[in-house]
């Protein structure tokens, strides 16, 4: 009877909202496929079981002297005197807090102290069924790039594998010492060729993963990268690097489903947040952004590559002098989809292109040609976007010929000119509607 008696109610409200608003349909369906989702039980859940480990208030001191469950770098033969490399003390200690039996296990980097590390990798799987990675002190980076040699260690500096039910927390900082990468970045010195540069911290495949109240500083490349992972939580991170940094991305998401990222301040050289191939059910939350690039889906379709990122939800950001906003990215020649995207309550402060779609991203030294096929934009929703804009295109929504952007819903957008600049929009190629009140209107 319950059941039948909501049912009758959401007809009746759906029927009243269609007449109420014409454009109510598109709206309610975009947020209402996101939020009917499970995921959102899913990370709930989880934040329940964190809140109840043991680790949470495990104290400086710890050592395998208090519970043997308690791993120290400094009892495995960390120096940490800030020029002998600690990478054998770590990995040393990282297997015995892997390899633990017991049912959690603690891997802790004492306070006050600054250990030197050439690139490494914790791999799991683990024996130990939960595993925190306790770091109150200051990890930093080899400046020596003869450290990295091949193609596969430069893809990280610290790197976690496979591990399940991972917690790394603890309030310290990640430095990647990254100044003699950008010297030697081909978008610095154009002279030079073009190679991948480290990613600070690197998660790969790890699932039930929280990193929590860190700092990551001056990464060689993208500072914290979550690829093939699953149910993430990622909070209380700050992230800074110089705005002139190359590459720099504050967290970048590839692959993964199911993350949360929240409470987060991020100001780096590129994108505060980017969101690429492969990954579902993403939400950033209470995010701060500036100076970079804003916060990105994409880019996607590089190289003709087939790409699928959806239900995404950013919802409160405020981002300062940064060159985009929120914003798609798409190369031409691609194929896949981006979709069921939200985009709300995001404040902006002389930010260049506050709302953008390009779907003809070029990221390159060789100008990219005119390629019919795209990457699908559909179901993007921009909700209540306020503040000013450092570029005459505060609303940029420039999509295909070949495969025009749809269902892209504007609510309550109030941009204005920084400085009192005047200010436009460009859509081209876009199948929009709009609810309340827009300025600047869409207009081709
Ligand atoms: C790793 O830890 C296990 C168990 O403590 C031990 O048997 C093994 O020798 C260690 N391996 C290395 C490489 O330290
Ligand atoms: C895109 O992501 C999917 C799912 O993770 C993966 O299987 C595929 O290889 C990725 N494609 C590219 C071009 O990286
Ligand atoms: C595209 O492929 C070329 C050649 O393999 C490579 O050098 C380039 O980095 C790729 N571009 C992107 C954006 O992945
Ligand atoms: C706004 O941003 C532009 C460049 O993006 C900068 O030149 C200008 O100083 C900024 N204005 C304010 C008030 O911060
Ligand atoms: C829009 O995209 C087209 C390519 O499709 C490009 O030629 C044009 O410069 C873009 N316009 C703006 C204002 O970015």
């Amino acid at each position: 009877m319950g059941h039948l008696q909501n049912k009758l109610l959401l007809i009746t409200l759906l029927i009243f909202f269609s007449f109420h608003n014409l454009f109510s349909c598109c709206y309610s369906t975009l947020e209402e496929s996101s939020i009917n989702n499970p995921y959102y039980d899913t990370a709930n859940y989880r934040m329940d079981y964190y809140d109840s480990l043991p680790y949470q208030e495990l104290s400086s001191g710890a050592g395998p002297t208090s519970p043997e469950r308690a791993f120290n770098v400094d009892d495995y033969g960390a120096r940490a005197d800030g020029t002998t490399d600690d990478r054998d003390a770590f990995l040393k200690a990282w297997n015995a807090t892997c390899s633990s039996s017991s049912d959690s296990a603690a891997f802790v980097v004492p306070e006050g102290k600054t250990y030197l590390l050439k690139p490494l990798i914790f791999s799991g799987p683990c024996k130990a069924t939960h595993v925190t990675v306790m770091i109150r002190g200051t990890l930093e980076a080899s400046k020596d790039r003869s450290d990295w040699p091949t193609d596969e260690i430069r893809t990280h500096w610290i790197k976690f594998e496979s591990v399940k039910n991972l917690l790394v927390q603890g309030g310290g900082t990640l430095d990647g010492n990254g100044d003699i990468w950008w010297q030697n970045s081909c978008k610095i010195d154009e002279s030079l060729p073009c190679i991948h540069a480290p990613t600070a911290l690197y998660f790969y495949g790890c699932q039930n993963l929280r990193v929590e109240n860190i700092n990551l500083r001056d990464s060689q490349q993208i500072h914290m990268t979550f690829g093939y992972c699953a149910d993430v939580e990622a909070s209380e991170l700050t992230i800074t690097a110089p705005e002139w940094s190359p590459n720099t991305d504050g967290i970048h998401v590839a692959s993964t489903t199911n993350a949360h990222i929240h409470d987060c301040s991020i100001g780096t050289g590129d994108d505060c947040i980017s969101i690429v191939n492969g990954s579902r059910n993403i939400k950033a939350t209470n995010i701060v952004c500036g100076p970079g690039h804003g916060i990105s889906i994409g880019s996607l379709g590089a190289n003709h590559s087939t790409d699928h990122v959806s239900d995404v939800i950013v919802d409160n950001a405020m981002l300062t002098g940064t060159t985009n906003g929120v914003r798609i990215k798409t190369w031409q020649g691609g194929q896949g989809h981006a979709k069921n995207i939200i985009f709300k309550n995001i404040n902006v402060h002389n930010v260049s292109n506050p709302i953008i779609i390009n779907q003809d991203y070029c990221d390159s030294m060789i100008p990219c040609h005119e390629q019919k096929s795209a990457v699908a934009v559909s179901g993007i929703l921009y909700k209540n976007i306020k503040g000013t804009s450092a570029t005459e295109f505060a609303l940029k929504l420039n999509c295909s010929k070949s495969v025009p952007c749809h269902d892209v819903v504007l609510q309550d957008i109030s941009l204005e000119g920084e400085g009192g600049i005047p200010i436009h929009s460009l859509c081209r190629n876009v199948k929009w509607t709009a609810i309340g009140n827009i300025y600047p209107t869409c207009s081709s």
